[in-house]
C-alpha cells in the first residue's frame, strides 16, 4: 500500500509518517514546509526506501496534478493544514487558502486520478480527511461531549476553516463519488509539536524560568490525546472505516488548562528540580477572543466498530512529553527562533 500523506513535515503527519513505515506502508510525504512544519522529525525514515518527499503547496493544483500521476497513492490522508487558533486570529486568510481552497484543490486532483486507476485499485481507493473537534464549536460544563451527529458550530476562523473543509470533502463524495472517511480529533500532545501549542509552550517556558501564560482563569477545557494514539486511530480508519463515514476520535482526557499546567509544572519540579516550584511561574493573561469553553468527545463509535480506545493514560503521556523536550533541545531550539515564537498571538479583534 502506497499512502500519500499531506502536512507530514507536522506535529501529528510526521507521527503518522514514522507509524506508516514501521508498518511497511510506502509513503509520499506532500509538504509546502511553511513555518510549523520541521523536517528533522522525520529524521528516522528520510532515508528509508520506502519514503519519498515533495514540496509542494496544496493549493498548488498543477503541482497536486504531478505527485499523484507520478507516485500513484492507494490512499490519501490529508492532515496539511494551518492549525493554531492565535494565528487565525491575527491572518485568517491563510487558513482560508490552505484549509478550504487547498483542500478543495486537492478533491479536485484526486476526482481527476481516479478515473486513472484500474478498477481493482479505484475500489479501495480512500480520501481519508483528517479534522478537528473545533468545528462543532463550545461545549457547555454540564453538556454531553460531541459525537458524529453533533451540529457544526465553528467559532474561530481556524475552526470554521476546518468546518468548511469538511463540507467539502463531503460535498465531493456525495456528488463526484469521491470515496472518504473523515474524523474529528480533539486536542492532541506530545513529542514534536510545535512550540506555540500549550503543552510545549508551558514545558519550554517553565524550563527557562519564563512566565507561563495561561488565557483567562485557566477554566477552559481540552480532552487530551497522545499524538501516537491519534496516529493509529488513523491508520485503523483508513484501513478498516466504513466509507463515506465520519468517527470522532478523543483521549477521553478532559482537564482545566489551569489543572493540566499545574501538573507539568509538578512533574518539572521532580525531573528539574528550580529554586522554586515551577507553578510560581503561572501568570493568568489576557483571554483568548472567542476562547471555546470546553471541548469533549464520545469516542463510542470508533470504539464500537472499529475497537480502538486510547492506549496512553494522560499522567503517563505528559510525563513522557516533559522528559522528551528536556531531552530534545536540538529539535525545538531553531524553532524558537520562527515568525511569531514567543510572541503573545491572536489578540487582535479590530
Ligand atoms: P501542524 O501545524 O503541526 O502541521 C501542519 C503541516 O502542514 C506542516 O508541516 C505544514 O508545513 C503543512 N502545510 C501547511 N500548509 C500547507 C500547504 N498549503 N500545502 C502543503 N502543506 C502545508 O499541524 P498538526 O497539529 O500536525 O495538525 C495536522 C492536522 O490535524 C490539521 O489538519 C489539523 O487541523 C488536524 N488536527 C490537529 C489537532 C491538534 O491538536 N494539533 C487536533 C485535531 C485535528
Ligand atoms: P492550543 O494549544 O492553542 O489549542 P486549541 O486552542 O486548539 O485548543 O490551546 C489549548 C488551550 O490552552 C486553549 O484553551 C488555549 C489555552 N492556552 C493558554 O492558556 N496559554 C497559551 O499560551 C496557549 C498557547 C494556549
Amino acid at each position: 500500500m502506497k499512502l500519500m500523506v499531506t502536512g507530514g513535515a507536522g506535529f501529528i503527519g510526521s507521527a503518522v509518517v514514522r507509524l506508516a513505515i514501521a508498518r511497511g506502508l510506502s509513503v509520499v510525504n506532500v509538504d509546502k514546509l511553511t513555518y510549523s512544519a520541521n523536517p528533522a522529525s522525520l529524521a528516522s525514515v528520510e532515508d528509508h526506501s520506502a519514503y519519498a518527499f515533495e514540496q509542494a503547496d496544496i493549493a498548488d493544483a498543477e503541482a497536486m496534478k504531478a505527485v499523484l500521476a507520478r507516485h500513484q497513492p492507494d490512499a490519501v490522508m490529508h492532515l496539511a493544514a494551518e492549525s493554531h487558533v492565535d494565528r487565525s486570529i491575527d491572518g485568517p486568510l491563510a487558513f482560508v487558502h490552505t484549509n478550504v481552497t487547498g483542500t478543495a484543490v486537492l478533491l479536485e486532483a484526486v476526482r481527476a486520478y481516479l478515473p486513472t486507476l484500474e478498477a481493482g485499485k479505484r475500489d479501495t481507493f480512500r480520501f481519508h480527511h483528517v479534522s478537528t473537534d473545533e468545528v462543532f464549536g463550545a461545549l457547555g460544563m454540564a453538556d454531553r461531549p460531541f459525537d458524529e451527529t453533533t451540529a457544526y458550530a465553528p467559532n474561530s476562523p481556524y475552526s470554521a476553516s476546518k468546518a468548511a473543509s469538511d463540507h467539502l470533502v463531503r460535498a465531493w463524495g456525495e456528488t463526484f463519488g469521491v470515496p472518504y472517511v473523515l474524523t474529528n480529533c480533539s486536542n492532541n500532545y506530545g513529542p514534536f509539536q510545535f512550540p506555540e501549542k500549550l503543552i510545549p509552550v508551558v514545558v519550554l517556558r517553565a524550563l527557562a524560568g519564563l512566565p507561563v501564560p495561561v488565557y483567562g482563569q485557566g477554566l477552559n477545557v481540552r480532552d487530551w490525546l497522545y499524538v501516537e494514539d491519534h496516529a493509529e486511530a488513523l491508520l485503523l480508519v483508513l484501513e478498516k472505516g466504513r466509507l463515506g463515514e465520519t468517527y470522532c476520535i478523543g483521549g477521553e482526557a478532559e482537564r482545566r488548562n489551569i489543572d493540566l499546567v499545574k501538573t507539568l509544572c509538578l512533574s518539572l519540579d521532580a525531573i528539574q528540580p528550580a529554586a522554586s516550584p515551577h507553578a510560581r511561574l503561572i501568570e493568568f493573561v489576557t483571554d483568548r477572543p472567542g476562547h471555546d469553553l470546553r471541548y469533549a468527545i464520545d469516542i463510542a463509535k470508533i470504539r464500537g466498530e472499529l475497537g480502538w480506545s486510547p492506549r496512553t493514560p494522560i499522567e503517563e503521556g505528559l510525563e513522557r512529553t516533559v522528559h522528551w523536550y528536556r531531552d530534545n533541545e536540538t529539535w525545538w531550539r531553531p524553532l524558537l527562533e520562527r515568525d511569531g515564537v514567543g510572541r503573545r498571538l491572536g489578540l487582535s479583534s479590530f
